[in-house]
């Protein structure tokens, strides 16, 4: 489990599934534009049953090492509940020891700069016991909140890719961000990267 304040990463329970289903359902209009997904209606691919599919295959990606998916929670007046999720997907080992960030948060918590923390964790996690050396994270240019995540970070711009992903219906062009473990090691990691900043803004 990785936690900084009342932020919480863990891996996702199978008695996740009425509350994942519930924040998928109704955050259909803010998550489409940004997602690629499954064929089937919105409903049908974050049903509950369907969550059992999700979680089979994240466990599964867990164990084989290709995945770190994590389920974000939020830690509030005694209470912990789930509020979104971040991935570092496609990990590749060898001479690559990199992977893709994806994440997601419940419209309802938007701007509290819960996704930065649990970025900063997982990178972290994933520089220091996962063994990765690089992470990146595609963004399509509209996707301005998205953009603000990986600026506030520090995440280096480094591609522009043409026509990269089929989401919502076209294929869409992404801004590619990148670091690499030693661009955050000489500041104590990438939480402590960010507590700076968050510390600044106030
Ligand atoms: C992108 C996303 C994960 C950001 O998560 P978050 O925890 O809200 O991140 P932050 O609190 O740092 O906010 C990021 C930016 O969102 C914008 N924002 C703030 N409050 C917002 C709100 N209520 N609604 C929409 N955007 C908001 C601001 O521009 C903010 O940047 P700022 O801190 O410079 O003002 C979230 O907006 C989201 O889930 N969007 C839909 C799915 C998605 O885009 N996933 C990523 C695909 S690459």
């Amino acid at each position: 489990m990785l936690v900084d304040g009342p932020v919480v990463l863990r891996p996702y329970r199978r008695s996740d599934a009425a509350a994942w289903s519930e924040i998928r359902r109704a955050n259909r209009v803010w998550l489409a534009p940004w997602e690629s997904h499954l064929p089937g209606t919105w409903d049908e691919v974050n049903s509950p049953a369907a969550f059992r599919y999700v979680h089979a295959d994240q466990r599964r990606s867990a164990r084989t090492g290709d995945g770190m998916p994590f389920a974000v929670c939020l830690r509030e007046d005694g209470q912990e509940r789930l509020v979104g999720h971040l991935n570092i997907g496609s990990i590749v080992r060898r001479a690559f020891c990199s992977g893709y960030v994806g994440y997601w948060v419940d419209s309802r918590v938007a701007g509290r700069g819960v996704i930065p923390t649990a970025v900063a964790l997982a990178v972290d996690h994933a520089f220091g016991p996962g063994g990765l050396h690089r992470v990146e994270v595609n963004i399509r240019p509209e996707n301005r909140p998205s953009r603000r995540v990986v600026e506030k970070l520090g995440f280096r711009e480094e591609a522009y890719h043409v026509r990269y992903m089929h989401i919502d219906g076209a294929w869409r062009d992404h801004i590619g961000y990148a670091m690499t473990n030693e661009e955050v090691a000489a500041e104590g990691g990438l939480l402590a990267r960010w507590h700076r900043v968050r510390d600044r803004r106030g």
